[in-house]
């Protein structure tokens, strides 16, 4: 009999994460690492948000609390939402949760027998595949097209939907491409869904890069188009907007109350609660007004360095990078680099089990980590199937602007090291 369970070799991971040791081998080694792998701001918690977590503290609120999450934060929550999605949310309908990705597999358990199908889009956060394999549903990936800006028609989304569609994951603002819906594509996916979709399927509207927004940009959620509020479960939290991602605080709200009611019943039996000191520093990041011009302040920060690392990333030979609309993310496509390289035929060389764990930007991304200090993620850390053949990098924007600046100076040089690059692939020693 085998210690575990079968199904411990079908989850997946976060590389964001699962690369933290490999940066600290680099850094042990005296150096210095730009780190552009992690969804994380690089500000500090705004003060009236830290000023109140103290003031809970000190009124001594750190017992259990209501599974389901404190009321004040779920009728701010409940508010929030009714006024800028333009529906009528009641606190009965709010769940509350240790971050906007413990929903993600939740959902999934709730709504989702194995075999039955799940949409997600790919490239997109890795948590929504991980977990479909996990459960043993159907991952079917929604590929999004670089030459189509990283979007998808209402037709490529028909496709996939089938009877056995049981969830659909979207994600605008989007990690990792940035990606932006308009009204109009909103309305489109909305339509395609509400036609070929059962009743009974649930959308999952992952929103929480809401407030990241470029250029004017407007967050369209599906949850305001006519019709869409009574199957979509839209979640949020305050790791992104608020710059707290250690708050674990996060939220989904459901179409019913006796939905939200099954919800409640996992995070008993999963959490018991979520500290209550942050729960009412995430009310108070909702509701004060503080909050409007520091979310602004560090929107227009990531905008400035989006700028400067994109076109210095379009300037590499080999390089071409789209223009994102939110979120802190660039996407730069890495093809002709991996090629002119040689990464694509030493990949196809890869003695196994690097070959399959591994791609070319892998082995780009790898060669920039540890021979020029530049921490990315590539194209496979956000959807691995049908991943193949597609060569590209994610570069966090959430890292001071000069290291920036440093760090794409470094990744113009690796672009060029032939040399360097065939020598890291020989000694074989980070591969994947
Ligand atoms: C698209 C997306 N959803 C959910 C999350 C999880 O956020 P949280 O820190 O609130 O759990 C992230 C974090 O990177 C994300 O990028």
């Amino acid at each position: 009999m085998s210690l575990y369970a079968d199904r411990v070799h079908l989850i997946a991971t976060e590389n964001a994460f699962k690369i933290g040791p490999y940066i600290k081998e680099v850094e042990d080694a005296g150096n210095k690492v730009v780190r552009c792998n992690l969804g994380e701001p690089d500000f500090p918690l705004p003060k009236h948000i830290r000023d109140e977590v103290k003031r809970q503290l000190d009124a001594d609120n750190v017992h259990y609390n209501d599974p389901q999450g404190v009321l004040p934060l779920r009728e701010a929550v409940a508010r929030d939402v009714s006024e800028k999605r333009g529906i009528k949310v009641t606190p009965d309908r709010v769940v509350v949760f240790p971050g906007a990705k413990p929903p993600i597999g939740l959902c999934q358990q709730t709504y989702c027998n194995p075999g039955d199908e799940i949409i997600y889009p790919s490239p997109g956060f890795p948590i929504y595949e991980s977990f479909i394999t996990y459960l043993s549903a159907k991952p079917m990936p929604l590929h999004l097209r670089e030459e189509a800006g990283f979007s998808f028609t209402g037709k490529e989304l028909e496709r996939l939907i089938t009877p056995r569609t049981k969830l659909i994951f979207l994600n605008f603002p989007s990690n990792p491409t940035g990606g932006v819906a308009s009204r109009e594509q909103i309305e489109e996916i909305a339509g395609v869904i509400r036609s070929k979709a059962q009743p009974d399927v649930r959308v999952y509207s992952d929103e929480v890069y809401e407030n990241i927004l470029f250029d004017g940009s407007v967050h369209r959620s599906i949850i305001s188009v006519p019709g869409m509020e009574a199957i979509t479960v839209l979640v949020s939290g305050v790791s992104k907007s608020y710059s707290w991602t250690g708050g674990r605080v996060g939220w989904a709200v459901f179409p019913t109350a006796e939905e939200a009611a099954i919800y409640k019943n996992l995070n008993i039996n999963y959490f018991s609660c979520i500290p209550a000191y942050n729960q009412m520093g995430a009310k108070l990041a909702l509701e004060s007004p503080e909050s409007g011009p520091e979310i602004r302040r560090m929107v227009t920060a990531f905008q400035e360095r989006r700028d400067v690392v994109v076109k210095r990333l379009n300037s590499i030979p080999g390089v071409t990078c789209q223009t994102p609309k939110g979120a802190f993310y660039v996407f730069p496509n890495v093809g002709k680099v991996c090629e002119a390289l040689g990464a694509v035929e030493m990949h196809a060389k890869l003695p196994e089990p690097a070959r399959t764990l591994s791609s070319p930007a892998t082995l780009f991304q790898l060669f920039l980590l540890f021979r020029y200090h530049v921490a990315t993620l590539d194209r496979k850390s956000f959807g691995r199937i049908g991943s193949e053949g597609k060569h590209f990098l994610r570069v966090s924007i959430a890292t001071a602007m000069d290291d920036l600046k440093a760090g794409m100076e470094r990744f113009a040089e690796a672009a060029s090291d032939r040399n360097g690059f065939a020598a890291f692939v020989k000694e074989g020693k980070r591969l994947y």
